[in-house]
């Protein structure tokens, strides 16, 4: 595995688990087979169900809690009801803390919402705190009105939209760039037939999947592949045994069409920001 280092000095495996879109009732068995695999990162999020699930998984494996990082993500709004949220969510979970909580989208409250996180921070809760779906202009508010920096944006990333100027924004200001929906979700089965994809795939002798997956964190790019197949779930945890060239790297630069899978939210479109 190889980690990143967050600005308040915590690090985060670049590999991990993704929950979305699994059914809460299966989840428990998917971590399972996830952790069996060596997965150690997860991601879960209030609004998907998982927390509980996730946090079963954790106590059945019988691996230390502290082995794991484990990612959530504020459904809430403002101050009381993030407050609230967060003791919720540790109730659901089964666990004493969370290693990250990030605000899943902006809202109009967003200041108030992350005052609550920097105070479960303070109270032991949680160990880092960032955003989800913030551009570089609600990034800075953050900054700008707050005592703890936000250490992540967890942001739609994959070979179609690259997020290139996000990227360099996070880079510049030390905050670490993590892809949701790294295997674009339903553009997945196009992106691995690209014959570019194909080809590498066929040189390192791995799957498409794989290459794409590699693209991401070859550049320091936190992912959260999600899949219910047990294949797909070990091949996509095995792609530390290669490497491409910087040259191959950017070669696929040219697949950034800034092709959403969903446009949500808006506010992630370059020209608002
Ligand atoms: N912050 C946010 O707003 C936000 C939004 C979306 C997602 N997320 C997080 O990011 C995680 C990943 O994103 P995602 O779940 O949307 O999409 P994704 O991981 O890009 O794609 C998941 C899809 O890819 C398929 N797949 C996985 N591995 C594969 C492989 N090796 N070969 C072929 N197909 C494969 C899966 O099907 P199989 O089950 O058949 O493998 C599934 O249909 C989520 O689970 C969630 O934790 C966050």
């Amino acid at each position: 595995m190889e980690y990143v280092t967050f600005n308040d000095g915590n690090k985060m495996p670049i590999l991990g688990y993704g929950t979305f879109q699994t059914p809460p009732l299966e989840t428990e068995e998917n971590v399972l087979k996830a952790i069996d695999i060596g997965y150690r990162s997860i991601d879960t999020a209030q609004v998907y169900g998982t927390e509980s699930g996730v946090g079963s998984a954790i106590t059945k494996s019988g691996i230390d809690r502290s082995d794991f990082f484990v990612t959530s993500k504020t459904q809430t709004q403002g101050y009381e009801d993030t407050k609230k949220g967060i003791d919720d969510s540790l109730k659901r979970f089964g666990q004493d803390y969370f290693d990250l909580m990030i605000i899943h989208w902006p809202t109009s409250e967003s200041l108030e919402t992350y005052r609550a996180l920097e105070e479960a921070v303070k109270a032991g809760k949680i160990k880092s705190i960032g955003l989800s779906n913030f551009n570089s202009k609600q990034v800075d508010e953050v900054i700008r009105n707050s005592s703890i920096k936000p250490v992540i944006d967890q942001i739609e990333t994959h070979l179609y939209w690259q997020q290139q100027k996000m990227s360099a924004y996070l880079k510049a200001n030390n905050i670490v760039h993590e892809s949701w929906a790294p295997l674009g979700e339903n553009y997945g089965g196009e992106m691995m037939k690209q014959p570019d994809i194909q080809n590498l795939a066929k040189k390192y002798n791995v799957s498409p999947a794989q290459i794409l997956l590699r693209f991401l964190t070859q550049q320091g790019i936190v992912t959260i592949p999600k899949s219910l197949n047990i294949d797909h779930i070990k091949s996509n945890f095995d792609i530390f045994g290669f490497k491409m060239t910087d040259e191959e790297i950017k070669s696929l630069q040219k697949f950034d069409t800034h092709k959403s899978i969903k446009d949500w939210p808006v506010s992630m479109r370059e020209n608002a920001y």
